[in-house]
């Protein structure tokens, strides 16, 4: 039963919508006065208040105010008399649900007061899901559940927090870039830039000035001063992505601002303090850079202080199901398409291909599936990969890179992945069953189901 805080003073008034309110299941807590609505408000439960605008000591919008100050959640419907439209409008950008003028039908007072408790329970549940998401799945925006990337959202997020360096490897497509993203927006620094730069794109001539800026006339074409990256990254967080591919120069140059926390501009005398959070990225073997003479090793140690490794897809490949959901959804949003199913042996085929090109390949032969596809089922003819791994299932075995006791372990998971989730399906999802029909412990199963990210 809900909880109806009613704060009017006139009495008659006071009895008609306390009668009314009960017939409709509802427990009624009555006012006189806007004091004694305060008081109920900080000692009790409510779910609505109703309350009128003219009260004897204050008025409605300080009972407004003060339900807000206890839980800005609870919805506020305001009773104005005729004519007050100021009133209403004031009470309206204080935050009330709604008001409501006298006199009124009660039919239309009862329909306001449902909206308004289905309103704030759609809210709650909202916000009671989102932080379940975030808990239980990591970060937002990063789809996931298996443990391998479960493991490293977990790591982000407590990073995220200081101002440590953080070094993101992984394979190009594997969502180094989200979680880059990821570390900024976890930090106090969100409201402040977060400024990415590729490295590797950028001519080596060019890219000191990029991230360092300079002034004007220091070279041919400076006509102008300019601010460069880490400038405008001050108070946020720099995203040097591709650190791998910058220039030994150049090296030298981040290495001294990251050990002063200064930078200098191209051609300038002083030097500028900044407080810049970096996180670096990279697809290269640094270490194996460092070994090659290709990257300066102090500068290595400077940036490996916290490094986070986001695992390839297929090293992941039971979250590939919810991966797949997500794109159709994305793609046929964006195209304004219904949304699209996927059958069993196109997903098969996702499930067994090799994905070199990792997340990005996947969204990409996604957003080309559900351009080709005319009905609503994508099948294995929408998708375009490359033949090498795509004849069937299978092939995901057939591996041409790895040791042996890689490939064997790779084909082994994907093997069982498979098997588990047919089980699964075939048990709806009773995993006891599905031991039983798999001949292994239940505690073995669940190790699997863990390890191998497998939805159940
Ligand atoms: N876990 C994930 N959930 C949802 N989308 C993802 C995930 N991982 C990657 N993506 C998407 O895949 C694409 C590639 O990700 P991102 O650019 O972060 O990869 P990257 O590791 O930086 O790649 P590269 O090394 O090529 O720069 C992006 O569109 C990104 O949104
Ligand atoms: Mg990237």
């Amino acid at each position: 039963m809900e909880t109806i805080l009613v704060v009017e003073d006139k009495e008659s008034m006071a009895a008609m919508l306390k009668e009314t309110l009960e017939a409709e299941g509802y427990k009624v807590i009555p006012a006189r006065d806007a004091a004694k609505g305060i008081k109920y408000l900080k000692n009790g439960k409510i779910d609505l208040v109703l309350t009128d605008l003219k009260l004897p000591d204050k008025n409605g919008i300080d009972v407004l105010k003060a339900s807000k100050e206890e839980n800005h959640l609870t919805p506020v419907i305001v009773m104005t008399a005729f004519g007050s439209v100021e009133a209403a409008v004031s009470a309206m950008k204080e935050g009330a649900f709604d008001f409501i003028t006298k006199p009124f039908d009660t039919d239309h007072l009862i329909i306001l007061i449902k909206r308004a408790l289905e309103t704030q329970r759609l809210v709650t549940e909202n916000i009671l899901l989102k932080e379940e998401v975030s808990s239980r799945f990591g970060l937002p925006g990063i789809i996931g559940k298996s443990r391998n990337i479960v493991d490293v959202a977990q790591i982000v997020q407590k990073v995220a927090a200081t101002k440590t360096t953080v070094l993101i490897l992984g394979e190009s497509g594997t969502g180094k870039e989200l979680f880059a993203r990821a570390i900024h927006n976890l930090s106090s620094r969100k409201h402040y830039p977060f400024v990415p730069i590729n490295c590797a794109a950028i001519p080596k001539a060019l890219l000191e000035s990029e991230l360092f800026g300079h002034e004007k006339g220091s070279f041919t074409g400076a006509d102008a001063r300019k601010l460069g990256k880490f400038q405008l990254a001050d108070k946020g967080t720099i995203f040097l992505d591709e650190i791998g591919d910058m220039d030994l120069s150049i090296q030298a140059k981040l290495l001294r601002a990251i050990e002063e926390g200064e930078i200098e501009r191209v051609g300038a005398i002083t030097s500028i303090t900044l407080d810049v959070r970096i996180v670096a990225a990279s697809n290269k073997d640094l270490e194996k850079a460092v070994e090659e003479k290709k990257f300066r090793e102090d500068l290595f140690y400077r940036l490996n202080v916290f490094p986070v490794r986001v695992p390839p897809l297929r090293e992941r490949k039971g979250d590939i199901p919810l991966l797949v959901e997500y794109f159709i959804n994305k793609y046929c949003n964006e195209m304004k398409t219904p949304v699209k199913n996927v059958s069993k042996e196109a997903l098969d085929i996702l499930m067994g291909y090799h994905w070199k090109g990792n997340v990005r390949e996947l969204g990409n032969t996604i957003e080309r599936a559900v351009i080709l596809c005319d009905g609503e089922v994508i099948t294995p003819d929408h998708f375009i990969l490359s033949k090498e791994v795509v004849s069937g299932p299978v092939t995901a075995f057939s591996s041409t890179e790895g040791t042996l006791e890689s490939v064997a372990k790779e084909a082994l998971r994907t093997a069982e992945t498979k098997r588990i989730s047919s089980a699964l399906h075939e048990t709806r999802g009773n995993k006891s069953k599905a031991a039983e029909i798999l001949q292994v412990s239940y505690k073995t199963l669940l190790t699997k189901i863990k390890e191998y990210g497998i939805e159940s």
